[in-house]
C-alpha cells in the first residue's frame, strides 16, 4: 500500500510517503541541482594525476559556501566531509583523503548542496588521464544505463520500469548492478521514499506519478554485483575487486516524462568521453 502526499503539506519526516512536489518546489530543486551541477563542471579541471581527493573535497566546501549552499553529506550520520569520492573497485561512499590520484584511475564524485532547503544530488565519473578499454567501456555503459533509467521515467509506469531498463541493459553489456544502494527520493529531504532500485520488473513498485522528485544512480560493476563495506563504516568496494562505476542524477516527473534538474550547463555530464548520442 503506497501513499501520496502534497509536499506542502506533508510531515518534515519521511514516514513512507511519497512527496508530490509543486512549481514552487521545482524551481527550487531546478537552482540546488544546477548548482551542484556547475560545481561537477568545475571540479573536473581539477581532476588530474597526483591531486588528493582532500583537496577535491574541500572546493567542493569552498564552492558551496561561495554560494549560499551546504553540502549535505556534512555531519550526515557521522560523516564528515562534503563529499563522496569512489576510485576503481569502490562502488559508493568512499571518503575523500590525502592519498593522489593516479594515472589510469576512474572516480565518481558525489555532491548534494542543500540551496534554500532543496537538495541536489548527483553524481559524476572523471577518468585520471588516459583509461583503458575495460574502465572506459565500463563509464560508458553506466552512463547509459542511467539515460536508459531516466528514459523510463513516466506518469503511469511504475518506478520497476526504471530497474529493468537500466538491469536488462547492463547485463546484456555483461555487466551486473549492485544490489545493496538504490537511488531515493530526494527534495525537501536528502534521502526520502520511495527506493528506486536499479534492478528489477516493470510491474514492481509504486506508481510514478507527476511531481514525484527523485535520484537515479545505477552503480555498474565489471564483475560481480556483491558489495562489502570497510571498516571504516563507509568505504563500499566490490567484493571480487572488479571495477565499479556510477552516474546520478536528481529528476523531477512532468506530465510528460521528467525534467533532469542536475543536467551540466556545460555539456560535461560525462567528462572525458565523447558527447552522449543517445
Ligand atoms: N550522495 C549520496 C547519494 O547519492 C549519499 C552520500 S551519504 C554519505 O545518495 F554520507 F555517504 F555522504
Ligand atoms: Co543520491
Ligand atoms: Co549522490
Amino acid at each position: 500500500m503506497v501513499n501520496y502526499i502534497e509536499a506542502a503539506t506533508a510531515s518534515p519526516k519521511n514516514t513512507g510517503a511519497i512527496r508530490l512536489y509543486g512549481d514552487d518546489a521545482f524551481a527550487g530543486m531546478r537552482k540546488a541541482c544546477q548548482l551542484t551541477a556547475r560545481c561537477l563542471d568545475e571540479v573536473a579541471a581539477l581532476v588530474v594525476p597526483g591531486v588528493a581527493t582532500d583537496v577535491l573535497d574541500r572546493f567542493i566546501f569552498e564552492f558551496g559556501m561561495d554560494h549560499g549552499a551546504y553540502p549535505a553529506t556534512l555531519n550526515y550520520r557521522g560523516y564528515t566531509k562534503s563529499s563522496c569520492t569512489s576510485i576503481n573497485h569502490v562502488v559508493c561512499h568512499g571518503i575523500p583523503n590525502d592519498k593522489g590520484l593516479r594515472e589510469g584511475d576512474i572516480v565518481n564524485i558525489d555532491v548534494t548542496y542543500v540551496l534554500d532547503g532543496w537538495h541536489g544530488d548527483s553524481s559524476r565519473m572523471y577518468p585520471v588521464g588516459p583509461l583503458k578499454r575495460a574502465a572506459e567501456r565500463l563509464l560508458e555503459v553506466t552512463y547509459q544505463s542511467l539515460m536508459l533509467g531516466i528514459a523510463a521515467v513516466k506518469p503511469g509506469a511504475r518506478i520497476g520500469a526504471i530497474g529493468e531498463a537500466i538491469q536488462t541493459y547492463a547485463e546484456a553489456e555483461r555487466c551486473s548492478v549492485v544490489r545493496d544502494f538504490c537511488g531515493h527520493g530526494v527534495g525537501s529531504l536528502f534521502h526520502d521514499s520511495p527506493n528506486i532500485l536499479h534492478y528489477g520488473r516493470a510491474s514492481d513498485g509504486p506508481e510514478i506519478r507527476e511531481g514525484m522528485i527523485f535520484t537515479i544512480e545505477p552503480m555498474i560493476n565489471l564483475g560481480k554485483p556483491h558489495v562489502k563495506v570497510l571498516a571504516d563504516g563507509w568505504t563500499a568496494v566490490t567484493r571480487d575487486r572488479s571495477l565499479s562505476a556510477q552516474y546520478e542524477h536528481t529528476v523531477g516527473v512532468t506530465t510528460t516524462g521528467c525534467e533532469i534538474f542536475t543536467l551540466s550547463p556545460a555539456g560535461l555530464d560525462r567528462p572525458g568521453l565523447p558527447p552522449y548520442q543517445g
